[in-house]
């Protein structure tokens, strides 16, 4: 099992190039199974999610090759010309809940489909009720059989989805089923992720016809067929984020390339709060952070808020800030795994509901701690930057799943990182 070895207390200086959003490759790569031409998606990050996307577009029968030459990231080809399965292997949909999103696009290109139901994981229950509901109210029959969901329609028909929430999986997957449905859906309270807006980009080069992501009506008029095209993924703003508080909370001064800033309008807001001089610049942002962190008080939100995806991180920063802080989660009210952790470091800090309660402390002090899932690992890595002495982070897989080398850009920056076998 390996595990990153972390040597606290140097300051960050010098550039770093972020990769391409883990968050829009997955829905996009997805998305390519809507065509029997093939599709060619830049900028993909190297983690471990997308290998696990793309082994199970092996195993449903389209071609995956990677493409040299293509720019920074990975260029994936994709051709599912002769795409013939349409059950999503077990094993493999343990391995990301987030496959879910096949269902939409094997519903449209191959009117069937059949996954394992998800179940939990480490940030709390991941539900798929809205999913199913909004598949069904295009005409899918979707039942449970023996924890496997088996979905079927001759051809969806246009409907209007009223979300319950803006859950940003559930708007991809309606989007993927509904391009190529009979007449128009309207999906009503969608998620407004910056993902969404790209895998509509995406659809749309496919020769798909939707508008409206971005804001909270998304209206898509169904298409007989679609193309193969050419996309490149936006950059991963949970990467610029991580990577914005890893400046801030080691002091110092970072120059991040390849960011769209106005994703990150709250990150940026927030870490200005906590003290960051901040300057956007065409694709680059650069952090100039002083070391010592203003207590902040956090509130996740669906976007435009800020992002439960840098909740961690952010809970990270506040355990070495001046002064006490609250950080309320409303997106998963238990994602606090890494609460534990950082309290077995020298955090003070305490969990009431959805609610953190921390206290900043003058040091942290390195030992060997365990990332439960994602965003706790990033979290870790980030107070082992500024705690005393050696902080040994394992569970590294888990970081694996959505950071294209988080070690190495940290090392790169001055970071005394290194990951043991
Ligand atoms: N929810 C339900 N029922 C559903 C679906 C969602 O109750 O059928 C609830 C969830 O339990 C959660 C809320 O709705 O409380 C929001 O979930 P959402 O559906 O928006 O999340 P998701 O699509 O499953 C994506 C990202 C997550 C990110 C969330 C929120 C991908 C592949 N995943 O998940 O990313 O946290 O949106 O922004 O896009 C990560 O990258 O670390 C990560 C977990």
């Amino acid at each position: 099992m390996s595990r990153l070895v972390i040597y606290g207390g140097q300051q960050l200086h010098g550039q770093a190039r972020v990769s391409g959003s883990k968050n829009a490759a997955l829905p996009q790569l997805a998305a390519c199974l809507l065509s029997s031409s093939p599709c060619v998606l830049r900028g993909i990050p190297d983690i471990v999610d997308v290998h696990v996307m793309t082994a199970l577009l092996r195993r449903l029968g389209a071609e995956v090759s990677e493409l040299k030459g293509g720019g920074p990231g990975r260029c994936l080809r994709v051709d599912a010309a002769s795409l013939t399965g349409w059950e999503v292997p077990e094993a493999l949909m343990r391995e990301m809940r987030s496959s879910i999103i096949l269902m939409g696009a094997l519903l449209g290109r191959m009117g069937k489909a059949r996954l394992s139901h998800p179940g939990g994981c480490a940030i709390g229950d991941r539900p798929i009720g809205f999913h199913v509901d909004m598949l069904r109210a295009l005409g899918a029959r979707i039942d449970t059989r023996d924890g496997f969901l088996e979905a079927s329609a001759a051809r969806l028909q246009g409907a209007d989805c009223v979300l319950e929430y803006p859950s940003v999986g559930t708007t991809e997957n309606v989007m993927l089923a509904a391009v190529l449905s009979r007449g128009t859906t309207v999906i009503r309270n969608a998620a407004r992720e910056p993902e969404v807006v790209d895998l509509q980009g995406f659809l749309n080069g496919m020769g798909a016809r939707v508008r409206g992501a971005g804001t909270d009506t998304i209206r898509i008029e169904g298409v007989e067929t679609l193309y193969g095209t050419e996309h490149t993924v936006i950059p991963d703003r949970i990467e610029a984020g991580t990577l914005m508080a890893a400046c801030l909370i080691a002091g110092g001064r970072v120059v991040l390339q390849n960011v769209v800033a106005e994703h990150l309008d709250a990150v940026i807001a927030k870490f200005r709060e906590a003290g960051a001089v901040i300057v956007p610049s065409g694709d680059t942002l650069t952090v100039s952070a002083p070391g010592e962190i203003m207590a902040t008080d956090f509130r996740t939100l669906p976007y435009p808020g800020f992002p439960t995806d840098m909740q961690p991180q952010a809970m990270a920063l506040m355990t070495v800030a001046k002064g006490p802080s609250v950080l309320t989660e409303t997106v998963y009210p238990k994602r606090f795994k890494h609460a534990d952790e950082l309290r077995r470091l020298g955090a003070n800090l305490r969990i009431e509901g959805s609610t953190a309660i921390i206290r900043g402390v003058s040091r942290l002090s390195g030992c060997t701690v365990s990332a439960t899932d994602l965003r706790a690992g990033a979290c870790l890595v980030l107070a082992g930057l500024v705690a005393e002495g050696l902080t040994a982070v394992e569970g590294v897989s888990h970081i694996d799943r959505g950071y294209d080398c988080l070690e190495g850009k940290l090392a790169s920056l001055g970071a005394r990182i290194q990951r043991q076998a």
